[in-house]
């Protein structure tokens, strides 16, 4: 399964410099675990990072003039970290799977003259086959949409950007009078008509773009989770759904399709919701006769049944989590801000575990990216798996990884739990 190894964002909101993991040109740093917790005081940006891979995610789907006024943005002007006049940028650092060669993704976002947002810079870097060392090659290089894509999976060009920016519009001539050369193999001039939307959005529906067409499924595919409980309590319209969509009210339509096509996997949710929710003992659903769907809880005492309009938000909660890990074709990445709230403390571990185990066991599930600030979530994680986010004397966020704090490190292995060195403010630089 794809994971993303590092991640990079700058002049995003509080985020003005930070990043996660391994990068092309960080290959000293150990890349993102399978399961990475952000935890942090008030205000220091958590939700921020949240939102800046779902902000990434909505540029894809829907360009990123909307992307900046949607979810509550409030535009460009609002986005970009208070004080900064250059572009905001984003760095995904990931690989297809386990043996794939990692792939670079570059995206700069800035304002026309008109104010408006355009994509001023977008970039897709790999390495050669059996190339284990050295600049990887630029397949996708497009500045304020027009530039060249390398076709299939092998070329593409090397970017010093320590010495100068590529010179992309003699590249252009010189491909376009037919010059034999390395670089020139392969290509495929592009001119995008609307500069408010990714190439990768374009070159990603294209055959001849394999590499493009990988990431750019990938990024689709991530889950960012919005749940509501209210959202669970609505009345969908009956029918099954594959996926739980990101506010969860599709959740008796899932239930629908798991208990259809998996009957094995929705007793195994079951079991463990009873496990861990005294008293649910049976999960299914009902058609009103205006074909809506009622979600339908039997509990232990009670002879007749209650619907997810009486359940409790825990219960709508955590059953919504455990379908999602149930997913029998998981999103490759799976982001959920504070799962804590509304959920009992020592639930909350054993939840914990469960993303963990999904994460990091052998059935290829998705890598989970939470933010928190629950000790008792990040009791059972290691150092490597949790990075925490302060606001800088400047105002801005700063993040680091707790396994680089070298007393933590110690402290862990002599057997004291995160969390709790967390709820001691071991954590905290100030
Ligand atoms: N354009 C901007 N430039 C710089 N900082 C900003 C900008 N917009 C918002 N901020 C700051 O970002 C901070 C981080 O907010 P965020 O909501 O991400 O915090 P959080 O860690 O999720 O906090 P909580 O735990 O309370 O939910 C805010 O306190 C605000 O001061
Ligand atoms: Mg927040």
């Amino acid at each position: 399964m794809a994971k993303i190894e590092g991640f990079r964002v700058k002049n995003f909101k509080a985020l003005k410099e930070i990043t996660l993991g391994r990068l092309w040109n960080l290959q000293d740093e150990q890349p993102l675990t399978s399961m990475t917790a952000v935890i942090g005081k008030n205000g220091v940006g958590k939700s921020t990072l949240f939102d800046a891979f779902g902000f990434l995610a909505d540029c894809l789907r829907s360009g990123v003039e909307e992307a900046c006024y949607s979810r509550g943005r409030g535009g460009f002007r609002s986005i970009l970290s208070q004080g900064q006049t250059g572009p905001i940028e984003f760095e995904v650092y990931y690989k297809e799977d386990g043996n794939a060669r990692p792939i670079t993704y570059e995206l700069a976002i800035s304002l026309d003259q008109t104010d408006r947002p355009f994509v001023l810079k977008e970039r897709l870097r790999q390495r050669r086959k059996n190339q284990k060392h050295g600049w990887p090659f630029s397949f996708l290089v497009l500045n304020s949409g027009s530039g060249v894509a390398w076709k299939g999976d092998q070329y593409g060009t090397r970017i010093d950007e320590s010495k100068d920016e590529l010179d992309l519009v003699k590249l252009m001539e010189s491909i376009r009078s037919g010059k034999d050369c390395e670089e020139s193999k392969e290509t495929e001039i592009v001119e995008l008509e609307d500069k408010r939307k990714l190439g990768i959005a374009t070159l990603g529906s294209l055959k001849q773009h394999p590499r493009i067409s990988a990431f750019r499924r990938f990024i689709e595919g991530w889950y960012l989770s919005y749940f509501t409980p209210d959202a669970a309590r609505s009345l969908p319209m009956a029918g099954p759904q594959k996926h739980l969509n990101i506010h969860g009210d599709n959740l008796g339509n899932v239930v629908q399709f798991i208990e259809r096509e998996h009957p094995e996997r929705f007793k195994n949710i079951l079991k463990r919701i009873a496990e861990k929710i005294p008293g649910v003992e049976k999960i299914d659903t009902e058609k009103t006769n205006d074909g809506r769907l009622l979600l339908r809880f039997n509990d232990q005492g009670f002879k007749d049944p209650f619907f997810a309009q009486n359940m409790s938000d825990g219960t709508l909660k955590v059953f919504a989590y455990l379908l999602l890990l149930e997913d029998p074709s998981p999103p490759p990445f799976l982001c959920i801000e504070e799962p804590e709230n509304g959920i009992y403390h020592k639930l909350l571990e054993s939840l914990a575990a469960e993303f963990r185990e999904h994460a990091t066991g052998r059935k290829g599930g998705s890598q989970v990216f939470v933010t928190t600030h629950q000790p008792y979530f990040i009791d059972g994680l290691n150092p490597d798996e949790v990075w925490i986010l302060e606001k800088g004397k400047d105002g801005f966020s700063q993040i680091r990884r707790a396994s680089k704090i070298p007393s933590i490190k110690h402290l862990v292995e002599e057997g004291l739990p995160l969390g709790g060195l967390w709820y001691s403010d071991y954590l905290n630089l100030r």
